[in-house]
């Protein structure tokens, strides 16, 4: 079994900066590093995470699989399978994944997932889920939720960071010893969207369609009006498309 090692951090710029040097150095995969706050905190497509101190498990986890470089996307389902068991399994909620890698509650993002690939020598998994808020900036105040606002409870961020490394690399095991088609199959039975009407943008063109599904390498399958297919392996955002008047 592969025992979660965690480094705790005050204020730091990025806890997936940390854990990526860490892995460069040869630590090992199970390594956690996390942050009480970080003050340049990246978010996927470039984009920023903000947190305010105490209020959010900021988190990154070293992973070396065995596995070739165009695989490694697969952590991304790995992670999110782990995350979201957890949030069912000890809070008691009724998380959706959101492809590639948000997880929804109540239509809500509650936690956000950066992969990154460090060459070929694996990679790091940030997560930040949403603890203690009780209100969010302008901004995401319609768009995101905490296990506060959910629950009511007021939680220790360490304990959330500990139970989080514990689900994650409960689904990794599993992923190592039942391959990738074995947590792909549960990933599903989470899955956001499913039959939904959806519009996708993606780096100047939109895709507006239904989600069919997942294939094998971990794109998006929507099924447009004239009944094809197509599989999408990259998006800027995947919205739910208002029913046309
Ligand atoms: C997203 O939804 O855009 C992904 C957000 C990932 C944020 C986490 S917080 C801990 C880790 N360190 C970072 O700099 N980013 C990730």
């Amino acid at each position: 079994m592969i025992e979660p090692r965690i480094h705790s951090y005050g204020t730091v710029e990025s806890t997936n900066d940390i854990a990526i040097e860490m892995l460069r150095r040869g630590e090992p995969e199970g390594t956690v590093v996390t942050a009480l706050s970080q003050s340049n905190g990246r978010g996927r497509r470039g984009r920023n995470w903000f947190d305010r101190s105490g209020d959010c498990a900021l988190m990154s986890m070293i992973f070396t699989p065995n596995v070739h470089i165009s695989r490694m996307h697969e952590l991304s389902f790995v992670v999110s399978l782990g995350v979201a068991n957890f949030l069912a399994l000890v809070h008691g909620l009724k998380p959706a994944l959101k492809w590639p890698n948000d997880i929804l509650v109540d239509e809500r993002k509650i936690v956000g997932i950066l992969v990154e690939t460090v060459d070929r020598l694996g990679a790091v998994a940030g997560i930040g889920l949403n603890v203690n808020q009780i209100e969010f900036p302008d901004e995401i105040k319609d768009s995101a939720i905490s296990l506060r606002i959910l629950t009511g409870g007021c939680f220790e961020i360490d304990e959330q960071v500990r139970g989080l490394s514990e689900w994650i690399l409960k689904v990794y095991e599993e992923y190592l010893a039942r391959g990738f088609d074995f947590t792909l199959t549960r990933w599903r039975e989470r899955m956001w969207g499913l039959g939904k009407r959806v519009e996708i943008s993606m780096t100047g063109n939109v895709i507006i369609g239904t989600i069919d599904g997942v294939d094998l390498s971990g794109a998006l399958i929507i099924k447009g009006e004239d009944g094809k297919t197509q599989a999408v392996h990259a998006a800027d955002a995947v919205r739910m498309r208002q029913k046309e008047r």
